[in-house]
């Protein structure tokens, strides 16, 4: 590969937002776009002045100049584009999930064995600031050992709006905003599973995947670890205000997420001792050209106003991810969140369901 990373992003409503990115990364370039969409391709193309344009997927793989693609399609198309982006011999980012079943989330961790390539499951949640000023209390030791961890991803997708096939989705099959950060402070992939469901959505919605419950609640055991953490997750007719959160116990300081959005999350010292923290942004770990993207918007110099942009949203996230895959690709290295650890997330929340539909079985988690 000779200079700049030349990535292709696939599917353009939250893939946007990774355009900017990837034209500003300095060792990276949007070298084309596709979505099915004619007019909506041209839309974006046009915004982000992109030239190369493509409603079908299929003909991204056959591009030699293509070193990546980050698939930002819907859920169902995850693990099949990616195991062909693989197989073309394409670095490969995809959003989460990884797939939708214990099958293609294997099939994914086969692919990028086979191929040599990167692949990266795009997880927002490991690279929020929260989450990145919660790692740094674990590392820097001033959180102490940890003792227990929890999550939870709760939405209400019954508004109308959204796209179809969202209706009635199982909560524990996108489940990793809630897994992941517990998983990735703990360092520790999920051995086993235990879940159960509770209460239940309206009919119309629970016959299309055969997913009757309202909230998903699992107990998750570490593979070679003393802890155990929980995860909730609610995607319909139960009313919340929406939030993806973690909290960490630890024997030195805890640290427990906002109650209400934009409260801040808390942190305790002692039995008494609670504190508010205010959250830095973590952009000075990125190339200058991206780090304005960790904060809410961009300030722009020459009209002296801050705007909020696309690239800037999920606490930060996006920059830190797009550069991790970039980066993975030109050292030569696998992602953090690599094929096999994307596969762990994904099953756990896959089985996950599944035990709550057995009436709360454990249920291992398939080694890849
Ligand atoms: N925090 C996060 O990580 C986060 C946030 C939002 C969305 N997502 C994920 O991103 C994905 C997309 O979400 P969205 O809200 O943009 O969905 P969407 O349904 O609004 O858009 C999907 C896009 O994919 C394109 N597409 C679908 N099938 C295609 C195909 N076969 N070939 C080419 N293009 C195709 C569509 O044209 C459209 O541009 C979902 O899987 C969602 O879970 C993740």
């Amino acid at each position: 590969m000779a200079g700049k990373v030349k990535v292709a992003v696939v599917g353009l409503g939250f893939g946007a937002e990774f355009v900017p990115l990837y034209q500003k990364h300095p060792d990276a370039e949007c070298y084309a776009i596709c979505q099915r969409n004619e007019e909506n391709l041209n839309k974006i193309g046009d915004q982000f002045g992109v030239e190369r344009r493509f409603t079908k997927f299929e003909d991204l793989l056959k591009i030699d100049e293509i070193d990546a693609i980050h698939i930002v399609t819907p859920p169902a198309e995850h693990a099949r584009m990616a195991v062909l982006s693989l197989n073309a011999g394409k670095h490969t980012a995809c959003t989460v999930p990884t797939g939708l079943a214990k099958e293609e989330c294997i099939e994914v961790v086969k692919a990028r064995r086979k191929s040599g390539r990167v692949y990266m499951m795009m997880e927002t949640a490991v690279y929020t600031r929260e989450f990145l000023y919660a790692r740094e209390l674990v590392d820097t030791g001033k959180l102490g050992k940890i003792q227990f961890l929890r999550g939870s991803h709760q939405q209400n997708m019954s508004l109308p709006g959204w796209p179809d096939y969202w209706y009635g989705f199982p909560p524990m099959h996108y489940a990793t905003h809630a897994l992941s950060p517990l998983l990735a402070i703990s360092g520790a992939a999920v051995k086993s599973v235990v879940c159960q469901g509770s209460g239940t959505i309206r009919e119309e919605y629970a016959e299309k995947y055969n997913s009757p419950f309202a909230i998903e609640t699992a107990l998750l055991a570490l593979r070679n670890s003393d802890l155990s953490c929980e995860v909730t997750r609610s995607l319909f007719d139960t009313i919340r205000q929406y939030r993806e959160s973690f909290d960490v116990y630890g024997t030195k300081l805890s640290f427990e997420w906002e109650q209400i959005a934009g409260e801040g999350p808390v942190v305790y010292s002692g039995y008494e001792d609670a504190e508010r923290v205010e959250i830095p942004d973590y952009g000075h770990r990125l190339p200058r050209e991206i780090a304005p993207y960790t904060i809410h918007g961009v300030y722009d110099e020459e009209h002296e106003h801050t705007s909020f942009v696309q690239g800037a949203g999920h606490g930060g996230s996006h920059p830190h991810l797009a550069h991790e895959f970039i980066r993975a690709i030109i050292e030569k290295r696998e992602s953090y969140v690599d094929a096999e650890r994307a596969a762990n997330w994904t099953m756990a929340g896959i089985c996950a369901h599944e035990s709550a539909l057995k009436g709360g079985e454990r249920i291992e988690i398939p080694l890849p």
